[in-house]
C-alpha cells in the first residue's frame, strides 16, 4: 500500500485524532502516525475542560505531547475545539449558586482562554476550531437557527461566537480559524450554517474556513456532501473535513458485531470510494480531511459488543479493503 499522505499530497494534508499515548514512535499508533498522516488533532486534551478544568490553572501535559511530537515528525496540528458546550468546565458558564454568569464576566474568561491557549501553540498549530456546534439539530424549518440549550448561547444569544473569532484572531493572527459541526451535509443544517458563516464575513468577522464533521453514515448521499461543498465553495471559504469516520452498519438497530465482515467490508468500500473521489474533485476548495482516529482498534463510536470499524486502517493498524480501493482512486 502507499502511506495515505502520498496518495494524496497533491490534494490535502491527510490527519488523525490522536491521545497523547499515541504521540510516541515506541507504539504502533506512532508508527502509522508517521507513515500514513502529515497532520493531527488532539481527541480530547485540547478541549477546554482538558486544558482548564479549573479556573487559572491550566494542564498542558497531554497538549504539549502531541505538539512536540507533530514538530518531531513534521506533522501539522490541527486545533479542536476553543469554545464549545460540551466538554466545557462550569466555571465557565456559571457562578457557585448555579446562576449564569454574566455576558461581561463569560467574555472575559472566554477571551482568557482562547488567548492563553492559542498564544502557547502559535506557529505550532496552524488552525483552530473557534467555535464548535453552535447550530441547532432541530426544526428543518429554520425557526431554531442556533443550539439554544448551549449555556454559551443562554448568556450571549448569537454574540459569542463573533467575539470568539475575534479573540482568535487577537491572539494569533497567522493560524487559520474555523467554524466546525456535524450533520452539516443535511439541506436543513447547512443552511443554517451557511447564514452564519455568511453573516460572520459580512461583518469581517475573521473566519477562514467551515469544518464539516464527516461522521457519515454508509447510506450517506453523494448529492448531499456534493450540494454542501458547492455551497461553501461559493462564500469564498476553505473547507475541512474534520473528524471523519464511517461505521459498518446500515442502522442503529443493526445487531452488533465484534468482527468485520464480508457484508460489512463489501458496503464500507463502495461508501469511503464515493467520499474520496467528491473530495478529490473538489481539492480546489478542501485544504485537509482528517479521520477522527487512527485505526479501528479504537473510535469513539465503539459500544460494549458493538465495533464501528470505521477506517481505512484496521485494528492492526494496516491498510484494509476500503483503503485499496481508495488507493485505486488515484
Ligand atoms: C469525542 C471524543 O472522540 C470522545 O473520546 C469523547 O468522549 C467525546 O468527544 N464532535 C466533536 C468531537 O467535535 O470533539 C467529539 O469527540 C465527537 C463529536
Amino acid at each position: 500500500a502507499i502511506p495515505l499522505k502520498e496518495l494524496f499530497k497533491d490534494y490535502f494534508p491527510i490527519g488523525a485524532a490522536i491521545t497523547p499515548q499515541h504521540a510516541d514512535l515506541a507504539t504502533i499508533h506512532g508508527e502509522a502516525l508517521v507513515k500514513h498522516f502529515n497532520s493531527v488533532t488532539a481527541e480530547n486534551v485540547m478541549k477546554p475542560e482538558s486544558l482548564q478544568r479549573n479556573k487559572g490553572v491550566y494542564t498542558w501535559e497531554g497538549a504539549d505531547r502531541i505538539v512536540q511530537f507533530a514538530k518531531n515528525n513534521n506533522l501539522q496540528v490541527r486545533g479542536h475545539t476553543l469554545t464549545w458546550h460540551s466538554q466545557s468546565p462550569d466555571w465557565m458558564f456559571y457562578d457557585e449558586n448555579g446562576e449564569l454568569l454574566s455576558r461581561e464576566v463569560a467574555s472575559a474568561q472566554l477571551e482568557e482562554h482562547i488567548t492563553t491557549v492559542m498564544s502557547r501553540y502559535k506557529g505550532d498549530v496552524y488552525a483552530w476550531d473557534v467555535v464548535n456546534e453552535a447550530m441547532s439539530d432541530w426544526d428543518p424549518n429554520g425557526e431554531i437557527i442556533y443550539r439554544e440549550d448551549s449555556p454559551w448561547y443562554k448568556i450571549f444569544g448569537p454574540s459569542y461566537i463573533d467575539s470568539a473569532f475575534v479573540f482568535a484572531h487577537r491572539a494569533d493572527p497567522e493560524a487559520k480559524l474555523f467554524y466546525n459541526d456535524y450533520n452539516s451535509i443535511f439541506s436543513w443544517k447547512r443552511n443554517k450554517i451557511y447564514d452564519l458563516v455568511k453573516r460572520l464575513k459580512d461583518n469581517n468577522i475573521p473566519i477562514d474556513g467551515v469544518g464539516l464533521q464527516g461522521h457519515w453514515m454508509i447510506e450517506t448521499s453523494e448529492q448531499d456532501i456534493r450540494t454542501t461543498l458547492d455551497l461553501f465553495r461559493g462564500l469564498g471559504v476553505e473547507i475541512q473535513i474534520t473528524e471523519l469516520d464511517l461505521p459498518v452498519y446500515l442502522s442503529s438497530n443493526e445487531e452488533g458485531s465484534m468482527v468485520y465482515t464480508e457484508t460489512f467490508s463489501q458496503r464500507q468500500k463502495q461508501t469511503y470510494s464515493m467520499i474520496f473521489q467528491v473530495l478529490l474533485d473538489y481539492k480546489d476548495v478542501i485544504t485537509g480531511v482528517t479521520f477522527w482516529g487512527i485505526g479501528d482498534d479504537a473510535s469513539w463510536l465503539d459500544q460494549p459488543g458493538r465495533k464501528a470499524f470505521p477506517f481505512l486502517l484496521d485494528e492492526n493498524l494496516q491498510p484494509k479493503p476500503a483503503y485499496f480501493e481508495v488507493q485505486k482512486l488515484l
